[in-house]
């Protein structure tokens, strides 16, 4: 597996926490935060003239979002210094910028998860590279379980809110505050009580409208993964408030809000959670569904990227 080789949780030394380091096969050391400095000026340099404002993360089976954006500059994974690769089937692994709905958007068509193997810095180094980038909003994509009474397989749902049970948190080590790419941000202890946006949801919700279907909205609960829940989990997850479960989008919602962006979560109900339907829960199940919904959610993001513009400017973002 080609990671960045950083060390699976950040490692106290005699002197106390110290920067993140990563040590390279010579011995070179490099901070985490030059790691993505560097990733980003080498994105720069390939998008030119090209400054995307809103980045867009595709979960699984959810690639078709990249087709739609015009004018796209492609740029695989493994071509950017420190980025981690996808190994799962379903996560393309390829940056796309171009414009969507006439805004320039970075489109990560394909993330990497803790179960590959990936530590938290790994699984989050997409995400603050995009920050770097100098988006104003990211709109994160999973699949996920419903939980929820009445959720439909190939429903998209909105995020409200969160429920972290990875049992980590990508945060955890010493805080970097040059990661405050926006005023205010960059902080070793912030609010998360409007984690996702409120008033990006409310665009989207209209958005969809417009598209003809409803968005409706759901509460996130991360695993770690990879094995699929119990049904036990499952009654356990409904009595604590979840809606969706999925084994993504947690870590990137934190560092995003660390970084100060606006996050919009978007989750495509792939399957209703063990022990709520019929039939055994399988990743060919998952991908197959996220298919299915891949237009439907292209045709929402490309009606709702000019307003997410429109509003951030209009706030002075
Ligand atoms: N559980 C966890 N992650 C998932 C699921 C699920 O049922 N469906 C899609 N991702």
């Amino acid at each position: 597996m080609k990671g960045c080789g950083i060390p699976p949780f950040p490692q106290r030394t005699r002197k106390g926490w110290g920067t993140l380091l990563w040590v390279g096969e010579m011995g070179e050391r490099m901070s985490y935060f030059d790691q993505v400095s560097e990733a980003a000026a080498f994105l720069r340099g390939r998008l030119g003239a090209m400054r995307p404002r809103l980045g867009i993360v595709l979960g699984s089976g959810l690639g078709a979002v990249a087709e739609a954006v015009s004018g796209a500059i492609v740029v695989p994974y493994g071509e950017i210094p420190h980025f981690p690769q996808s190994t799962v089937e379903g996560h393309s692994g390829r940056l796309v910028a171009g414009t969507l709905g006439g805004v320039t958007v970075a489109v990560m068509q394909g993330r990497v998860h803790f179960y590959e193997g990936y530590s938290p810095h790994e699984v989050t180094f997409p995400m603050r590279v995009l920050g770097a980038l100098g988006i104003e909003a990211v709109v994160l994509t999973n699949a996920a379980g419903g939980i929820g009474e009445g959720l439909r397989v190939g429903q998209l749902v909105a995020l409200s809110d969160h429920i972290n049970l990875m049992g980590w948190n990508p945060l955890a080590g010493p805080n970097e505050p040059r990661f405050g790419y926006r005023p205010g941000a960059g902080l070793r202890f912030f609010d998360m009580t409007e984690a996702y946006s409120k008033r990006l949801r409310a665009l989207a919700k209209e958005a969809a409208a417009e598209e003809g279907f409803a968005l409706d909205e759901g509460v996130y609960l991360a695993v770690s993964g990879p094995s699929f829940e119990t049904p036990a989990e499952i009654r356990a997850f409904r009595g604590m408030g979840a809606t969706l479960v999925g084994m993504s989008t947690v870590p990137e919602t934190i560092v995003a809000r660390h970084m100060g962006l606006e996050v919009l979560g978007l989750s495509c109900v792939t399957n209703l959670a063990a022990g709520l339907g019929v039939a055994q829960l399988s990743h060919e199940e998952v991908f197959a569904a996220g298919r299915q919904v891949e237009q439907r959610l292209a045709g929402l993001l490309e009606r709702l990227t000019p307003r997410i513009a429109a509003e951030m400017e209009r706030a002075g973002q």
